[in-house]
């Protein structure tokens, strides 16, 4: 290195150390007279996304989200009708209510049905991301927090409650959904594709041609979490993956519970052991079909693994 760049790298050192000074300064003053620091803005800001596949992650001091329109079942040559937009409410101060309060989010959309082999045409959903705690052996969770307030409606406005009715008069093929992957090897664990065990929550759904995987062989299992009644399906899917469907009786808008028994008692019916990792989970709506625009709304979501 040249005398000439070094000079030009002290000489640029100087200004920037000055700046910094300067305005550490002024927001240590502001702060001592109980104003707010100058550079944190409380705005609050919905973004739109209708890409096909999109990772949104809103800056926050709690727990982290990704948020993603995940039209995976679209192909990239596709030109037909119908379409998906996800709205992104997000806190430019990154400080939502609570810890592991997730950003509120909606999602408008309409398709038509896709081929009965692949009627799926997005997944879109949010995602706690893996921080410390992914992947984690099953005997090593002591909770899976879980609440979530939602409506689904007929329209292009956030819905107030969801009126199954309406929705079936529109045509509506959908569900509400936790995602969760489980694998024995940790890394393949979070891996949406690579993981042997998909466990899913059904917490509503909407019209015949959205089925669990296992409908036709029947329920293997009841059970009960906070007072909702679930009915376990089981099969597999395309990608060869054991698939275990909790669907919920009824529509069930407002839930709150530790899911973790969930994932417990499923070895003898094709499912994980307690010595497998959970390195995935999610809440969304997966979008099959639907005659007109509908509207998901979710406007309150905690999610939260604690470990032992
Ligand atoms: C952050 O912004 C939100 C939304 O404007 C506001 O409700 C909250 O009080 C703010 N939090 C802090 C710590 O400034
Ligand atoms: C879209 O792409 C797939 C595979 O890439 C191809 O099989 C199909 O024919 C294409 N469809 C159209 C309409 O181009
Ligand atoms: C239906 O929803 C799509 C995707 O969100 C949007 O692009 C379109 O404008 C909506 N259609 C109407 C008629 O509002
Ligand atoms: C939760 O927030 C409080 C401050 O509000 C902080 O002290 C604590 O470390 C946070 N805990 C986690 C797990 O983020
Ligand atoms: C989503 O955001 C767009 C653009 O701001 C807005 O026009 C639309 O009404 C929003 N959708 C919902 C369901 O709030
Ligand atoms: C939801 O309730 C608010 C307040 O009562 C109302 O203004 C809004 O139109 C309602 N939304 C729908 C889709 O009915
Ligand atoms: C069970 O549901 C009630 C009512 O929604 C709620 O107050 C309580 O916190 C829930 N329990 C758990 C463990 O989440």
């Amino acid at each position: 290195m040249g005398l000439r760049s070094l000079v030009s790298a002290g000489f640029l050192l100087l200004p920037i150390a000055v700046t910094l000074g300067l305005l550490l300064g002024l927001q240590a003053h502001r702060e001592a007279r109980g104003m707010p620091p100058p550079f944190v803005s409380n705005k609050v800001s919905t973004d739109t996304y209708c890409q096909r596949a999109f990772g949104i992650s809103p800056a926050t001091r709690g727990l982290q989200y990704t948020l993603n329109p995940n039209q995976w079942g679209i192909a990239d040559n596709y030109t037909g009708p119908g379409g998906l937009c996800m709205n992104v409410t997000s806190f430019e101060n990154a400080s939502y209510p609570t810890n592991t309060s997730a950003p509120q989010w909606s999602i408008t959309w309409q398709f038509p049905p896709g081929p009965p082999t692949q009627p799926v045409h997005a997944f879109p959903n949010i995602k706690l991301d893996p921080d410390a705690v992914f992947p984690i052996e099953i005997s090593k969770v002591a909770a899976i927090h879980f609440s979530a307030e939602w409506a689904y409606g007929v329209g292009d406005v956030k819905p107030n409650t969801t009126n199954v009715n309406d929705l079936l008069a529109a045509d509506v093929n959908s569900n509400v959904a936790i995602d969760m992957f489980l694998d024995s090897d940790p890394d393949k664990a979070v891996s949406s594709t690579d993981a042997k065990y998909e466990v899913m929550v059904w917490l509503g759904v909407f019209g015949v041609a959205t089925e669990p995987i296992g409908l036709k062989q029947g329920a293997l299992k009841t059970q009960s979490v906070n007072g909702t009644n679930f009915n376990l399906y089981f099969g597999e899917n395309g990608l060869g993956q054991s698939v275990l469907t909790w669907v919920a009786d009824g529509t069930v808008q407002n839930f709150n519970a530790d899911i973790g028994p969930l994932l417990q008692g499923l070895t003898g019916l094709g499912g994980p052991t307690v010595n497998d990792h959970l390195g995935y989970l999610a809440f969304g709506s997966e979008a099959l079909s639907a005659s007109t625009n509908i509207t998901f709304w979710n406007p309150d979501l905690h999610m939260d693994v604690i470990s032992i």
